[in-house]
């Protein structure tokens, strides 16, 4: 799929945010190796921190029905600047996607950035972190 197509599949998710707290809509768009699109949007809440970002909303679903494999994922936001994902989206990107893979975020106006997950968030904390441990408590 090109990018093209992803970021106008995001930009539909965009319209069905629930964001009655920011009014700010976001959508997301992840494409699966074998061909499915899974699609987000930001969901807030009265009790603010439930909030899901529309990006794990998107990666949520797929892992929840089976996916393993991604693409590329897009994600747009009216901003300035291209939409620069939040703290735990990339953590949970780090998690899920390879470190090569792009993420294509971008805005309302059609500017769009392109970056790896490891250009989002490097040195991140991994599995590979938590098994390099003896189990025992360290003065
Ligand atoms: N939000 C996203 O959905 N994705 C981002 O990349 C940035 C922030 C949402 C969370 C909340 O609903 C609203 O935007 C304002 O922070």
């Amino acid at each position: 799929m090109s990018k093209e197509l992803l970021l106008s599949k995001a930009k539909e998710a965009r319209k069905r945010a629930y964001v009655p707290y920011s009014t700010f809509h976001v959508g997301a768009a992840l494409q699966t190796k074998n061909g499915n699109i899974y699609l987000g949007c930001n969901i807030e809440n009265a009790a603010y921190p439930v909030t899901c970002c529309a990006e794990r909303v998107a990666i949520f679903k797929a892992i929840s029905e089976g996916e393993t494999e991604f693409v590329e994922m897009a994600v747009v936001a009216d901003t300035e600047r291209p939409v620069p994902p939040c703290g735990s989206c990339r953590q949970v990107m780090s998690e899920f996607f390879a470190q090569t893979m792009t993420v294509h975020i971008s805005n309302l106006q059609g500017e769009v950035k392109t970056m790896s997950v490891e250009q989002l968030l490097p040195f991140s904390f991994s599995s590979q972190d938590l098994s390099d441990r003896d189990g025992k408590v360290s003065e």
